[in-house]
């Protein structure tokens, strides 16, 4: 008797939960080069927020407006937090970098600084990992999901 093969489901989700472990990892690496290798530390915080704008763009341009032209909720609804996060995200990303190429640096800032980008990220994560992308998993056909995340991968 032959089985039927079960086709895996495509989920635009897993491939964000990637890029935000990889993010985490990233900054727990900076965070504890920057006690024993400061230039390496600094070149390492230019790697993670260039990520981290990238895939904020990418969410930006493809990802979100998938959601907003089936919902044609744009003015207000889900996308427009979460564009207010990204915001909130790359200042803090913008004054994280001024504070480290300050030749006056200072640790104590630097801590409240990084322990804030990492609430952000949490809160507005887990928003996308537990709500908005599943959501647009169970909305879309399979073939948009895969062209979708192609369309974030280059
Ligand atoms: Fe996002
Ligand atoms: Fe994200």
């Amino acid at each position: 008797m032959q089985k039927n093969a079960i086709t895996p489901t495509f989920r635009i989700t897993s491939s964000i939960i990637d890029d935000h472990i990889n993010a985490e990892k990233l900054i727990a690496e900076f965070q504890s080069l920057k006690v024993k290798n400061e230039p390496a530390a600094k070149k390492l915080f230019l790697k993670i927020k260039e990520e981290l704008m990238v895939h904020m763009t990418k969410e930006e341009e493809v990802l979100f407006p998938l959601f907003e032209s089936r919902t044609q909720i744009q003015g207000s609804g889900p996308t427009v937090t979460m564009r207010n996060e990204h915001k909130q995200i790359s200042a803090l990303l913008n004054k994280m970098e001024k504070t480290l190429r300050n030749p006056k640096r200072n640790a104590r800032q630097e801590a409240v600084m990084e322990k804030e980008l990492l609430k952000l990220l949490k809160m507005h994560e887990e928003k996308e990992e537990e709500v908005f992308y599943p959501w647009l998993d169970k909305m879309l056909p399979e073939q948009e999901k895969k062209t979708a995340v192609a369309q974030m991968r280059n």
